[in-house]
C-alpha cells in the first residue's frame, strides 16, 4: 500500500511542471559529457586514438537504469561543435527522444540538456549522438544502456559486447573525410578495424562451466557484422531488447547490422584454461574479435542445459490489429547503380546527379529524399500501422523505428508469423517486408535506415501518432 502511495505520488510530481522546475536542482541519476578523449583501441602496445566519447571512454559509461521508473540524465557539452543524445530502442517520451533539430535543439558547446525519461522496458539498449550522428558516432559518442529486470536474471556474468568498425589510417588515428557523398550511395563508411568493448580483441574472462548473459551491440556506422562462436552453442534470449519468446540458436553466426541488439544465453564448457575464440565472419577469412577464458575453479562440473526465458515486457501486450491496420508503402530507391532517375527534394525535383552534387543526397523513400516536411503517415494513438518496405536498391538497408518496436508480418507478399519485437530490421536489396506495429506513443518518430551516411544521403523519414 505505502509503495503503491509513493509511486503514485512520485508520478504526479513528474508531471507538475511548477514541481519539475524546483527538482531541477536536484542531482542528475547520470551525467555524460561528451568530449574529446583518447582510447586504446588498438590495444595497450599501440597508440591512443584521439576519439570523441561520452564520459571519457570508449564505448561511454554503461548506463544501467530501473525499468518503469524515471531517471534524470544530464549531458554537459564540452565538444566544440553541438550534439544531443538519443536512446536507441526506448518506447520514449517524445521530446526526450534526443534528435537534434526535430525533437530538440541542439545542444551547443558548454550547453546542458537534461533527459528525464521513464524506460517501459527491460533489456539491452544504447544510447549514441544524434547530431551529425554519421561524423559523431563514428567518432565514438555512444554506450551502452542496459534496462534492468525487475528482479535479477540468473546468470554467473552479465557482460556486453560492443563491436565498432573504425576507419583507422596508418598512425591509429581514425581516417578524416566523414560523410563521402561517394561512400553514402554505396555501403556507406566501411571501416578497416574491429573493436569490441573499444578494445582489440579483448579477453572476457569468465568462470569454466559458468552462465553468461553476452549483451551484443553494433554501434558500426555502416557495416553489417556477423560473428561466430566455435566450439561454443550460444543461444539469442532477446532482439533488440525484446526478450524472444522461444530462445533460438544462433546458427552458423550471428548477424549484427548497425543499431543492432542481440542478448545471448552461453554456457561456458566446464574445463578451465581454455581459451575460446569469437570471430568476424562477415567478410572472407574470419577475423579475431574477442577471447573467452575460462578461469577455474569451474562453477559447475556440466554446463547448464535447461533454456532460460527473459521475463516479458509491458511491450508484449500489444498485439498489432491488423484487420483494423492503416497500411503504408514504402519504396526504397537510390544508391549507386540504382534505377532512381530524378527524386523531389525541399519540394523541387532534381535529376539523380544533381542531387548528389549540390544538395548531397542520393537516396529517396517513395521519390522524396531528405526529411519530408509531411509526416509518411499520421496515426490516432493507439491503431495499428503496417509498413511495407521495398528495397529497390541495389543494397541492405537497416531500417530503425524511433520509439516503438514492431514486427515483421510479411516477407516478399508471403505472410510471416510469432516475428520477434525489433527496433531495427535489415532489409536485403529486392526484398519487401512488412512490418507492423500498434502506434501507442505520441510525437513525431523518425524512421531512418541506420547506415548513418543513408540517413544523411536522404533515407529518412518520420511518422506522427496524434
Ligand atoms: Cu539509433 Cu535515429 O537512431
Ligand atoms: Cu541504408
Amino acid at each position: 500500500m505505502l509503495r503503491r502511495h509513493f509511486l503514485g505520488l512520485s508520478g504526479a510530481l513528474a508531471l507538475s511542471p511548477l514541481l519539475a522546475g524546483a527538482s531541477r536542482a536536484a542531482e542528475a541519476d547520470h551525467v555524460l559529457k561528451a568530449a574529446p578523449a583518447t582510447a586504446r583501441l588498438m590495444g595497450p602496445d599501440k597508440p591512443a586514438t584521439a576519439v570523441w566519447a561520452f564520459g571519457g571512454s570508449n564505448p561511454g559509461p554503461t548506463l544501467r537504469i530501473p525499468k518503469g521508473k524515471p531517471v534524470y540524465v544530464r549531458l554537459d557539452n564540452a565538444l566544440a561543435e553541438p550534439t544531443s543524445v538519443h536512446w536507441h530502442g526506448i518506447r520514449i517520451a517524445n521530446a526526450m527522444d534526443g534528435v537534434s533539430g526535430f525533437t530538440q535543439a541542439p545542444v551547443k558547446p558548454g550547453e546542458s540538456f537534461d533527459y528525464r525519461f521513464t524506460a517501459p522496458d527491460a533489456g539491452t539498449y544504447w544510447y549514441h549522438s544524434h547530431h551529425r550522428s554519421w561524423e559523431q558516432v563514428a567518432r565514438g559518442l555512444y554506450g551502452v544502456l542496459i534496462v534492468e529486470e525487475d528482479t535479477p536474471v540468473a546468470v554467473d556474468h552479465d557482460l556486453q559486447f560492443v563491436a565498432d568498425d573504425w576507419r583507422m589510417d596508418d598512425n591509429g588515428q581514425l581516417a578524416g573525410n566523414f560523410g563521402m557523398i561517394g561512400e553514402a550511395a554505396h555501403g556507406g563508411r566501411l571501416g578497416n578495424w574491429l573493436t569490441v568493448n573499444g578494445d582489440t580483441k579483448p579477453k572476457l574472462t569468465v568462470r569454466a562451466g559458468s552462465r553468461v548473459r553476452l549483451r551484443c551491440v553494433s554501434v558500426a556506422n555502416a557495416r553489417v557484422m556477423a560473428f561466430s562462436f566455435p566450439g561454443l552453442n550460444p543461444v539469442i534470449i532477446a532482439l533488440d531488447g525484446q526478450p524472444l519468446t522461444t530462445p533460438e540458436p544462433i546458427g552458423t553466426a550471428l548477424v549484427l547490422a548497425p543499431a543492432q541488439r542481440a542478448d545471448l544465453l552461453i554456457d561456458m564448457p566446464s574445463t578451465p584454461g581454455t581459451e575460446l575464440m569469437v570471430h568476424e565472419v562477415s567478410v572472407g577469412e574470419p577475423i579475431d574479435a574477442a577471447a573467452f577464458t575460462l578461469i577455474g575453479p569451474a562453477l559447475r562440473d556440466k554446463p547448464l542445459s535447461e533454456p532460460l526465458i527473459l521475463p516479458a515486457n509491458p511491450l508484449s501486450a500489444f498485439a498489432p490489429e491488423l484487420a483494423q491496420a492503416e497500411h503504408v508503402e514504402l519504396l526504397m530507391q537510390g544508391g549507386a547503380m540504382g534505377s532512381l532517375a530524378e527524386a523531389r527534394f525541399e519540394g523541387k525535383m532534381f535529376d539523380l546527379r544533381t542531387l548528389a552534387m549540390e544538395k548531397g543526397r542520393v537516396w529517396a523513400f517513395n521519390g522524396v529524399a531528405g526529411q519530408p516536411s509531411d509526416p509518411l503517415v499520421t496515426m490516432q494513438r493507439g491503431r495499428t500501422l503496417t509498413i511495407n518496405m521495398i528495397n529497390d536498391t541495389r543494397w541492405s538497408h537497416a531500417m530503425h523505428m524511433h520509439g516503438h518496436h514492431f514486427q515483421v508480418i510479411e516477407r516478399n507478399d508471403k505472410p510471416v508469423s510469432g516475428a520477434p519485437w525489433r527496433d531495427t530490421e535489415l532489409v536485403e536489396p529486392g526484398d519487401k517486408v512488412r512490418i507492423a506495429m500498434v502506434c501507442d506513443n505520441p510525437g513525431k518518430w523518425l524512421f531512418h535506415c541506420h547506415m548513418l551516411e543513408h540517413h544523411m544521403a536522404g533515407m529518412g523519414t518520420w511518422i506522427s501518432v496524434a
